[in-house]
This record gives C-alpha cells, sequence and structure tokens, in this order.
C-alpha cells in the first residue's frame, strides 16, 4: 500500500477499438494464454456497474465467510484487478511484476477482477472458471463515471460539466468501451452454468438473496448466520467505514482528491443529473442498441 504515496498519473492505449489502461494491450495478448484455474472466480463488469461491492461479496464467500481474515487485507489485494497495472516507473523501482504475472503466483482459490470486455478475457474462462457479471442502469453508470473520473483524473477532468461527459458516454469513446458492447457479450452468455449475471438494482433490493446466490454459484453452503453476516459485511454503509472494504482508503494514499469512491451506492442519482433531452437521447440508444435482446433496464 505504501507504494502508492505519490500521485499516479494513468495513461491509455486503443485496442481493437477498445481504450484501455497504459500496457492494458500488452496484457491482452498475454491473457489469451493465460492459465485459469477450474477453482477461479472471476468478477467482470463495465466500470461503476458495482465491482467492489460484488468482488467484496465473492472474497467473503471464498474466504467461507471468515470475516476476520477478509479485513486483515485490502480488497484490491484479496481480487487483484488482473489487467490494472501501476505506472511502469514505479513497478522498475518497486522491481514488481505485472498484475497478471503476480495472479499467476497466488494459491487458489483465486478471486479475479476484470473490466474487460467479453472477447478480452482468456479464451478458455468460460469452460474453466466462474464468471458473475453485474448490470447496472446505464443512466446510473455514466452519473458514477462521471465522479469516478474526476476522483482518479483529477488534472484532466476536473472541468469537465456532466454535459460533456454525457456525450463522451454517448459517443461509446471511452474506458473500457460503450457500456451497450459490454453489456450484450456478457448477457448472450448469461444461460451459460458458468456465468451468473446480478443486477445492482437487484442487489439494492434484496442483498441476503444475492449473496445467498453469489454462495451457491460458487458452489458454498453456507449457514444462515454466515450468510447474514457476510450480508451486514457488504451493505453500502459498512463497505464504506471498512478501510479493507473501501477503494478510498488507497487512493487517499496517492493524491489529495476530492469526492470518494463510495459515493451514494442508489438506484436512480440519474434522475437529479440528466436533462429532458439527455433522458430521452438515452432512452432513445438503450431502444436502438437492445432492441430484439431482451435486455431492458428498470427506471
Ligand atoms: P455511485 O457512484 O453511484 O455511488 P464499481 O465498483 O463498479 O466501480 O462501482 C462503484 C459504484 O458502486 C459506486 O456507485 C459505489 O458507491 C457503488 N457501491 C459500492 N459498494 C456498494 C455497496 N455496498 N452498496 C451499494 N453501492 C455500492
Amino acid at each position: 500500500q505504501k507504494l502508492l504515496s505519490q500521485p499516479l498519473h494513468f495513461g491509455y492505449v486503443e485496442h481493437e477499438g477498445i481504450i484501455l489502461y497504459e500496457e492494458g494491450d500488452d496484457v491482452v495478448k498475454a491473457l489469451k494464454t493465460f492459465e485459469v484455474r477450474d477453482d477461479d472466480s472471476w468478477i467482470v463488469t463495465y466500470p461503476k456497474a458495482g465491482t467492489t461491492w460484488v468482488q467484496e461479496i465473492m472474497s467473503c464467500v471464498m474466504h467461507d465467510g471468515k470475516l476476520e481474515e477478509v479485513n486483515k487485507r485490502h480488497t484490491a489485494f484479496r481480487v487483484p484487478f488482473i489487467e490494472f497495472n501501476l505506472p511502469k516507473t514505479i513497478r522498475q523501482e518497486n522491481k514488481l511484476p505485472l498484475t497478471y504475472q503476480a495472479v499467476e503466483q497466488i494459491p487458489s482459490p483465486r478471486v479475479i477482477k476484470s473490466h474487460l470486455p467479453g472477447q478480452l478475457l482468456p479464451p478458455n474462462i468460460w469452460d474453466k472458471s466462474k464468471v458473475v457479471y453485474v448490470i447496472r442502469n446505464p443512466k446510473d453508470v455514466v452519473v458514477s463515471y462521471f465522479y469516478f473520473l474526476k476522483l482518479i483524473n483529477p488534472n484532466d477532468r476536473s472541468g469537465q460539466t456532466f454535459s460533456e461527459f454525457f456525450d463522451e458516454m454517448m459517443s461509446g469513446k471511452i474506458l473500457y468501451g460503450p457500456w451497450w458492447d459490454h453489456y450484450l457479450s456478457f448477457w448472450k452468455m448469461r444461460h451459460h452454468p458458468n456465468v451468473l449475471l446480478l443486477r445492482f438494482e437487484d442487489l439494492k433490493r434484496d442483498l441476503r438473496g444475492n449473496v445467498e446466490k453469489v454462495s451457491k454459484f460458487l458452489g458454498k453452503d453456507m449457514p444462515a448466520e454466515t450468510l447474514d453476516a457476510i450480508t451486514d459485511h457488504c451493505t453500502f454503509a459498512n463497505m464504506k467505514k471498512n478501510p479493507m472494504a473501501n477503494p478510498d482508503s488507497i487512493l487517499a494514499d496517492t493524491a489529495p482528491r476530492e469526492g470518494s469512491f463510495m459515493r451514494k451506492g442508489k438506484v436512480g442519482d440519474w434522475k437529479s443529473h440528466f436533462t429532458v433531452a439527455q433522458n430521452e437521447a438515452m432512452d432513445a440508444l438503450i431502444r436502438d442498441k437492445c432492441y430484439g435482446t431482451g435486455l431492458t433496464f428498470d427506471q
């Protein structure tokens, strides 16, 4: 954690039409032959869909609900972000491998985080590992992503208005590409036995039910008290005040920041950001991109 005691600057590359964090193109090429294990579980999402929330649930489940063990290490270390790397200079100074190389050394069972769209993940992931994917109403994703990019890139983004960011999201020229391609690539896989598709809005409605669903999917038959304890550990309020579950505790070390990663954690915050015209444009885009796929969103 102390490695991060300096401001970070994130660069970007484009690979197969998708904007990735710098060196992401090299990582994606290496992932083509990455050794996926039978007992791996992956949390894969479009950014801001509820990754941190579900990775915490999965990590608790894979620790068999032993929360004192979970709380010994920060979530970013328990659930490594496979295509994301510290800048090369910091890695070289500290003789650190790329994240995926570190993941190769982690003993089983591993929980691995990725924001890569389906086509860029290791090709045998579907047949070998369990994949949990989270979908969130794209309107709330736009709002959450707007604040998140200001938080991690204050130099580039602090002056950006919501309206400017909205247009950027609508164009699809954004880190990890357009949400619609990302969602649809996993939506198509939703009936695959190794894929569990969750909704942010369902997690808000029934966290306990979703914790149970995740535990069953990951092959754990847990007693009710353990499921209750994990549910309590994973509420917004408890994750926000837990330095081992809240990404703010790592971000705070890198530079002074305004705002918070654990921002509001609500459904429908878009209603206090979108203009009528933006809402109509987004509805039209959703109709256009999701028509005939069966994918719809709660308001
Ligand atoms: P907001 O910015 O709307 O608050 P990701 O982890 O994919 O980057 O998503 C971050 C979003 O999930 C943020 O949304 C964050 O507040 C929300 N979130 C994280 N943990 C949560 C929890 N336990 N309950 C509800 N929302 C949570």
